[in-house]
């Protein structure tokens, strides 16, 4: 707004009165009034379809209040920029047009004088614009992994298969890089590689903001929204941890309220509710995690909105060291049987096998009442892990995948460290898409196997290596990998150790990054050292040896490895482990080597991949 002559009086004349400096000097399109030490009002006087607010990620968060036409419309919590400007987020204006939007701005920071607040960077870079900018400003942003386009994510959420797309929810903070305003993200692909990314599906409402959950189809039309209609569970937290309905008849775009929300309610924390359709009794049943209790609770619904609770399972089992959250529950075939048994996915946090969060899962049987878990020869319950890698958390499995497949997908970091890691424009990425399976191990025990979704063979470009058969002995060998391309590849190989105790494979740079994994052949183990590969010490808990068990007696050994910009996936042939970690090498890696006392490597296969 221009200041007239008329403007400037009455703003000196309000000083007067009130003894504050009540002057305009913000940035472009916007009024700014500063109100005592952690009070501002900002006013937009300009044109443009989004807000940019300037953070910086070392502020504490301020509390924006968006007053529309001098009504309250929500609370954001951003971390507005004190003494620097690290990047801008958006806030879109677009749902306000027509109406006068005034932000009163709450800071934590504690100031003595107005004067000081004045001072904060934020006030002179807030600016109005038609566009935000997403174009990558990262080095290690994934190339063939989905991330959000900017600002924090973690768990994946309400995935579901619908009309040829895949449909996947995150866990997001479009206003900032670290946890904060829960929203459901949400990006559909075709294909599981390349993502389309759509406008926030849920936002923070009056119950809370909006946790993680789970999404179906109902094509029986049980909830009373159509039989197209898509529905949500999830959990709404404010001052208490409750699960909400939503609903969307536009294949997951949009999302309505149910009014009768919440349709759970406990006395103690219980999130991540996860349903889906019995075809044995004919109803709907429900896992929702009793957080803090170290257990999962089992619902049943004929309609999706009127819960009972059945049973709960889990005190005493499996790795209790942490919080239980993200549950999931399936039926899988189990290889080479004619059994079938059901999965009880269980991510913990902290407690995982390598500090932090796990995904640990049972196998058992389930009645639509309640989970039995298998026992070994003792009677006791085997604690089973997922994945062998420290980023791999809130797996989670997509609904009605096509042809009965079991496709799963995690979040690819540990809330160890989730929110240091070398990034800033955007926080986070997925795991690749994965499917799983159940097999039984010689230890007589039924486990599930994981094995990149076939898809992924969709990323292979070049093949840069072919190598039929090589014998590795006292110095070793050295190829070289696809040295365009960032060095982000697939390596596909086949280790014969022979007599060999160990066999040593290393991905390194002439930086003097480097990863080394061992496959222990006396321990039948394979161990991942990331300690010394790139930038390490964002985090005392990042530097780490992984540990997977590999259920080959140490004999010959398949492997798959998918490496991006910022993650190493390592998969066992048959998928019998599966090891998830990230990276931040200062340069790509540029080599494989491997070594031996005496081994023999066939079919290694080196892709360059590329995303179209
Ligand atoms: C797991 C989790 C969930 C919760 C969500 C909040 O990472 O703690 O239990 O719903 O994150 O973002």
């Amino acid at each position: 707004m221009r200041k007239t002559l008329a403007t400037t009086i009455l703003a000196f004349m309000a000083m007067a009165l009130t003894g504050l400096p009540l002057l305009a000097n913000g940035g472009k399109g916007v009024e700014v009034n500063y109100l005592g030490v952690n009070n501002v009002l900002v006013r937009i006087v300009g044109d443009g379809r989004y807000l940019l607010l300037p953070v910086q990620e070392s502020s504490e968060d301020a509390a924006v209040n968006v007053l529309a036409d001098g009504r309250l419309d929500r609370t954001i919590y951003v971390r507005l920029a004190k003494t620097k400007v690290d990047y801008f987020v958006p806030f879109d204006l677009a749902p306000y047009q027509g109406k006068r939007v005034v932000l009163n701005v709450v800071t934590s920071q504690g100031r003595s004088t107005v004067r000081e607040v004045k001072e904060d960077a934020c006030w002179r870079d807030l600016a109005l614009s038609d566009t935000f900018d997403t174009s990558n400003r990262e080095k290690y942003r994934p190339l063939y992994h989905h991330t959000p386009l900017y600002g924090w994510m973690n768990d994946p959420n309400g995935m579901f298969y619908k009309d040829g797309e895949w449909h996947l929810y995150y866990q997001a903070n479009p206003y900032g890089s670290k946890w904060q305003n829960m929203t459901w993200g949400h990006s559909s692909s075709r294909d599981l590689i390349t993502w389309t990314h759509h406008p926030a599906a849920i936002e923070p409402n009056g119950l809370g903001t909006v946790f993680s959950g789970s999404a179906t189809t109902d094509p029986r039309n049980t909830a009373g929204y159509g039989s197209d209609a898509v529905i949500a569970l999830y959990t709404s937290a404010g001052a208490s941890q409750i699960q909400s309905l939503a609903w969307s008849n536009d294949n997951g775009r949009t999302f309505n309220l149910y009014p009768g929300n919440p349709v759970i309610t406990l006395e103690s924390e219980a999130r991540d509710p996860n349903m889906f359709w019995n075809e044995d009794t004919g109803e709907w049943n429900l896992v929702l995690a009793h957080a803090l209790e170290h257990e999962m609770l089992f619902f049943a619904s004929p309609d999706l909105k009127t819960w009972t609770l059945r049973s709960a399972f889990g005190k005493g089992l499996g790795s209790q060291d942490g919080v239980w959250e993200c549950p999931d529950l399936f039926e899988l075939p189990v290889a080479r049987t004619q059994e079938s048994k059901w999965v009880l996915l269980c991510n913990i946090n902290p407690g995982g096998p390598f500090g932090g969060s796990a995904t640990q899962y049972f196998v058992g049987d389930f009645d639509g009442t309640t989970f039995t878990p298998d026992t070994d020869d003792t009677g006791m319950v085997t604690t089973k892990w997922l994945d062998f890698g420290k980023d791999h958390y809130a797996t989670v499995s997509w609904k009605s995948a096509p042809d009965n497949r079991r496709t799963v997908i995690g979040w690819m970091s540990n809330w160890q460290y989730a929110a240091e890691v070398p990034t800033m424009q955007y926080r986070s990425a997925n795991t690749l898409p994965r499917e799983l399976g159940l097999f039984y191990a010689p230890d007589g025990q039924v486990y599930a196997s994981v094995t990149p979704s076939p898809e992924m063979e969709g990323l292979r470009d070049k093949l840069a290596v072919d190598i039929k058969k090589m014998r590795v002995k006292d110095s070793g060998t050295e190829v070289m990998l696809p040295a365009a391309n960032d060095g982000i590849c697939e390596i596909l190989l086949d280790i014969n150790p022979r007599k060999s105790d160990k066999v040593t494979l290393t991905l390194k740079n002439d930086a003097g990054d480097r990863v080394v994994m061992v496959y222990d052949t006396e321990a039948s183990t394979l161990s991942f050292d990331r300690r010394q590969s790139g930038i390490v010490d964002f985090s005392q808990d990042f530097p780490a040896v992984t540990v997977a068990p590999t259920f080959t007696g140490g004999k010959e050994m398949g492997l798959r490895l998918f490496i991006d910009r910022s993650s190493i996936e390592v998969f066992e042939g048959d998928g019998k482990f599966a090891m998830t970690n990230l990276v931040f090498p200062t340069k790509p890696y540029t080599s494989l080597s491997i070594n031996a006392d005496d081994a023999t490597i066939t079919n290694l296969k080196i892709y360059s991949l590329s995303v179209n």
